[in-house]
């Protein structure tokens, strides 16, 4: 495979370019907010309602107490929501939710701080949840949390004032489960929608760990490979020997940072973090003697699980970029799709696809959207 690639990081080369010119242009972008829920009215979507991150609300969810300390500790909900949890002084409990009130990643716990961090951008939050670094000015959102009999319930906190927009087309270019979430909230008359949506999975869960060594690298490698036949590793990206900050940090440091990926990790292969850390840094090892025996100064790791589900049977009902609404399109990786494209080609060629549904709307021209042919040079058409 070839790859091209942006010489920083995402946000640097492609995010924050493109909100300043969606700005420029009389655009508003609102971070720190989550779409909660469709208003449908005459047969037309007519408004989205918004939420301060992490706010909308969430599933009720219980820990067993006695598995609850004085430190936080992450905890999943059935559908997948990371939250954190401890026991206070006083012996009460506080939760947080993981999203990061930048734009809505899960953070992790940080121990260098005993706060936590959010792999996207950077933001970094206190014990607290008080954000201290990086893009996020609001703090995590607190959860309640309340012990009922052996158990901690959780439910999403107190929800705050909503922000209603209407606009005259919308698309939703979400994850699975954002837009699992946006229509289970949401009253739709659209039962085939609705039910397709719900239908929708996702993969086993897949693990980032991006992990800062003191030693530096003396060969030069292809800075991404793809592996195979590893437990855990099918990537590793030398990052010290892809983007600018990282060689910079690398060459002042004498140092190299790397991050390995983990895809579709299955259920028994779900072990504890510091267990999960000893078996990937022993096929980093592998992989590149040369860091054998190298320390770690710091790492992000991230278990996350949002990627869609391809199982047999899942193409038929997948939703499209159109829907049974002439003003409402979907965008995502995840989005049926009739030309050979997936993964951020497809949530790219769908964005695209959606904004020419758009234009044609408004009887403007459609931007061309370049696709692989779907035959082949040697097809003879027999
Ligand atoms: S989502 Fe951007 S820093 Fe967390």
């Amino acid at each position: 495979m070839g790859y091209d690639q942006t010489i920083d990081d995402a946000m640097t080369s492609v995010v924050t370019p493109l909100k300043d010119i969606l700005i420029a242009l009389g655009g508003k972008v609102l971070t720190g907010m989550e779409a909660e829920r469709l208003v449908e009215t005459d047969g037309r979507i007519t408004k989205l309602v918004l939420r301060s991150a992490g706010s909308s609300p969430g599933e009720a969810h219980q820990v067993p107490a006695n598995a609850v300390g004085d430190d936080w500790q992450p905890t999943r909900s059935s559908s997948g929501e990371l939250y954190f949890v401890k026991r206070n002084d006083r012996g009460d409990y506080a939760a947080l939710s993981s999203r990061c009130t930048h734009m809505g990643c899960p953070v992790a716990l940080d121990p260098a701080t005993g706060g936590f961090a959010c792999p996207c951008h950077g933001a970094k939050y206190d014990r607290h949840g008080l954000p201290t670094a990086g893009p996020a000015i609001l703090p995590l959102p607190a959860v309640a949390a309340e012990l009922r009999g052996d158990a901690v319930h959780l439910a999403a906190a107190p929800l705050q004032s909503a922000t209603e927009y209407a606009a005259d087309y919308f698309v939703l270019a979400c994850d699975v489960p954002g837009l699992k979430n946006i229509l289970a909230h949401s009253e739709i008359s659209d039962q085939a929608l609705v039910s397709s949506v719900a239908r929708l999975g996702v993969a086993d869960p897949y693990i980032v760990w991006r992990i800062w060594l003191d030693r530096e690298l003396r060969t030069q490698y292809v800075p991404f490979y793809t592996v195979s036949g590893y437990r855990y590793v099918d990537s590793i990206a030398i990052y010290s020997q892809l983007q600018p900050a990282y060689e910079d940090w690398a060459r002042r440091r004498r140092g190299a940072v790397v991050e390995l990926h983990a895809y579709a990790v299955e259920a028994h292969n779900v072990l504890p973090e510091a267990e999960i850390k000893r078996l990937m840094r022993a096929e980093l090892d592998e992989l590149i003697p040369e860091l054998q025996g190298a320390g770690v100064i710091h790492d992000i790791y991230m278990m996350q699980q949002n990627f869609p589900r391809w199982a047999p049977g899942d193409h038929a009902g997948r939703p499209g970029v159109t829907t049974p609404f002439d003003n409402l399109f979907l965008a995502g990786d995840f989005v049926r799709l009739e030309v050979p494209a997936n993964l951020m080609e497809a949530a790219t060629m769908t964005g695209r696809m959606a904004a020419n549904r758009v234009l044609a709307a408004e009887h403007l021209r459609e931007n061309p959207i370049p696709a692989v042919a779907l035959v082949g040079p040697l097809t003879t058409g027999a």
